[in-house]
């Protein structure tokens, strides 16, 4: 079973590095929100006052993005470490609607601090830190935490089904980051594929099998909406 307290997520100096470096080195950060807006337009916005969940929320960039587009929109934000929640507290300090809960994934599935269900249940960058089986559990939780025909979109990385792949997936992210950032940051920034690649607090699991178990749970509409190496966004609806 992963542990959160004993990954890099519960450590200062790694927490601040992903807030200040994430634009650079997520391929079309931008874009991939662009597209979460999108779903949310079409698919949740006849919801009066919808209700957002963010799992894993960092510093409410997400969330931030969305609240701009529609002021309705009730948010809770939750996340294991004290100090991405305080970033985003900052970040959403003019919303008001919104509510901050410090929690794990794992502290969900024992004790479950959220009595409501959501509209619309995001996670970004955040479930492959779960192992398998935990990722099967909390896909079940957000099931059963989404209001009649609710949505969940996880952005995530994801594991290609074949070495080759995966190796020219990690070429493709250097080759982005190589064409986004200018040359004086290459010799930082360059590396992070590799470091994602090596790093432990990663498990990372195929597409399809993510697909299959989103299906196995009762979700339906199931599919990926967004595929650039190994960056995706896919969920589906209840
Ligand atoms: C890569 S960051 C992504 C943050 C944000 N969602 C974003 O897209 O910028 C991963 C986030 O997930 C949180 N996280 C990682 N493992 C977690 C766990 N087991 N339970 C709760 N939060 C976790 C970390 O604290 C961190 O804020």
């Amino acid at each position: 079973m992963s542990d959160f307290d004993s990954s890099q997520w519960a450590d200062s100096e790694f927490s601040q590095e992903y807030r200040k470096y994430a634009n650079d080195y997520l391929p079309d950060r931008f874009k991939l929100i662009e597209i979460v807006k999108s779903f949310f337009r079409h698919f949740i916005y006849e919801v009066d006052a919808p209700r957002v969940l963010d799992l894993g929320c960092g510093d409410g960039l997400l969330m931030q993005e969305l609240m701009k587009s529609d002021n309705r929109i009730r948010a809770t934000l939750v996340d294991g470490f004290s100090e991405m929640l305080e970033s985003a507290k900052k970040r959403l300090a003019d919303f008001r609607d919104v509510q901050f809960v410090q929690a794990t994934f794992q502290d969900l599935l024992v004790d479950d601090p959220l009595h409501t269900s959501f509209d619309f249940i995001l996670s970004s960058f955040a479930i492959h830190h779960l192992e398998t089986q935990e990722k099967k559990a909390l896909f079940e939780y957000i099931y059963h935490h989404l209001s009649a025909d609710g949505f969940f979109l996880n952005l995530d990385v994801v594991l290609a089904p074949y070495q080759d792949l995966e190796e020219w997936y990690l070429s493709l992210w250097r080759e982005w980051i190589s064409a986004s950032v200018d040359s004086a940051r290459k010799p930082d920034l360059l590396p992070i594929p590799q470091q994602y690649k090596d790093n432990p607090d990663n498990f990372p699991d195929t597409l399809s099998s993510q697909l299959e178990a989103l299906q196995a749970i009762g979700f339906k509409n199931v599919d990926c909406f967004y595929k650039y190496g190994i960056f995706t966004i896919f969920g589906g609806k209840r």
